[in-house]
């Protein structure tokens, strides 16, 4: 399939846009500040693959963020289990931070992933979630594909 274009210049700290690539969703999220913060602090003990060492991602999107600009987080919306499409679910649990620093929720089996996308241990999803092949034309357009 061709590359898609995605235009970010209305989206907002904490909101998502999906784009459809190849048949699939792409979910593009302006994460905040405290999104940003909440990811690269969360425990890493927690996940599956916090270094997202299986090839899930392109080479230039590394560390907690996996992404190319810490603000701006693009995957694929498709579970790594069995293919539903998890929630979006990026407020921290109040209760208990620790517990859930927000994220993504598939309530299909119940996996867990953080927002980057990162998968948590004791779910059953088995890895991350897909970061597709993107690139910044200009500060406000992503060329996904
Ligand atoms: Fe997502 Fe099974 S498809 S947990």
């Amino acid at each position: 399939g061709a590359p898609v274009q995605a235009d970010i210049s209305k989206l907002e700290p904490g909101q998502r846009i999906t784009v459809e690539w190849r048949g699939r969703p792409v979910w593009i999220v302006k994460r905040t500040q405290d999104m940003i913060e909440r990811t690269e602090n969360f425990d890493p003990a927690r996940l599956v693959d916090p270094d997202s060492t299986a090839p899930q991602q392109p080479p230039y999107v590394t560390g907690p963020l996996r992404s190319i600009r810490p603000d701006i987080s693009v995957l694929i919306g498709i579970c790594t289990h069995l293919g539903c499409s998890p929630l979006f679910r990026p407020e921290p649990d109040d209760v208990d931070m620790a517990a859930w620093p927000g994220g993504y929720f598939c309530p299909c089996h119940g996996s867990y992933f953080d927002l980057s996308g990162r998968v948590f241990r004791n779910v059953p999803a088995p890895s991350n979630l897909e970061v597709p092949p993107y690139r910044f034309e200009t500060d406000d357009i992503i060329i996904v594909g």
